[in-house]
């Protein structure tokens, strides 16, 4: 069930753990904002528009070769997070300490510098990423973000968003995590802030865990 906004438990930040896997209609990221959420109907997916160019050329990836991820899933294999992280690394060491590949949870990571492989990602996956911006909300997904859920077909395989941030940007406070749950049609599952603290590394470790286990029983349940 989606908590948005539940300020009982754990005020802002639990968002939806429990979140069954949810459709996702493709849009361009392409001028995303909170405020001003653009829906583009499933019928005009094939034209999302290409942010790193500013085109509206759909963006190719179909015949490309999967990515490795960083950190791979030990024992069962029962899905994966996508994050991103800048130079200062925060979000970075947030994913460490949430130790995903010894739950089974493939890690792939966002590349940093446009020189870099583009990362494709063919599997289920929530995202985490930090938001930037510097309080203005139009600016708060970063170029790489964008690009890489610009990919058609990376974009198909996202099931969540998370993100993370810093409270001094009050109400741009992890902005990035409203527009990409706006934009891609997912749940906003969890907020956080910079590093994250021991409780909302087991929140998140927990809450992953459990979504891709669930997503599992209940398409078992619907063979
Ligand atoms: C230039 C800059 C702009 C930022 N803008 C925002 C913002 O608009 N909203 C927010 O919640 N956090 C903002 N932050 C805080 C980052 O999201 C936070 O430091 C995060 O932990 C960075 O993660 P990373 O080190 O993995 O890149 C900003 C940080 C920087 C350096």
């Amino acid at each position: 069930m989606i908590q948005k906004n539940d300020e009982t438990d754990h005020g802002e930040k639990t968002r939806a753990m429990n979140e069954t896997i949810g459709t996702n209609t493709d849009v361009s990221m392409e001028s995303a904002t909170a405020s001003q959420p653009t829906s583009v109907p499933a019928s005009q997916s094939s034209q999302a528009g290409n942010a790193s160019t500013g085109t509206q050329e759909p963006f190719d990836d179909e015949c490309v070769t999967p990515s490795e991820p960083e950190g791979k899933a030990q024992g069962k294999h029962i899905g994966a997070v996508v994050y991103f992280s800048s130079i200062s690394n925060n979000t970075a060491r947030f994913i460490e300490s949430c130790g995903f590949p010894e739950e089974g949870i493939n890690v792939y990571r966002i590349p940093l510098r446009p020189k870099e492989a583009p990362l494709q990602v063919r599997e289920p996956y929530i995202l985490i990423v930090p938001t930037y911006g510097g309080g203005d909300i139009s600016k708060a997904l970063l170029p790489q973000i964008r690009k890489f859920l610009n990919g058609h077909k990376n974009r198909s395989f996202i099931r969540g968003v998370i993100s993370s941030g810093n409270r001094n940007f009050a109400t741009a406070f992890c902005a990035a995590g409203d527009i990409i749950a706006e934009k891609c049609h997912v749940p906003f599952m969890y907020n956080f802030e910079l590093l994250g603290t021991a409780d909302d590394q087991c929140q998140v470790r927990d809450g992953v865990r459990n979504f891709f286990l669930n997503a599992q029983s209940s398409q078992a349940e619907h063979r």
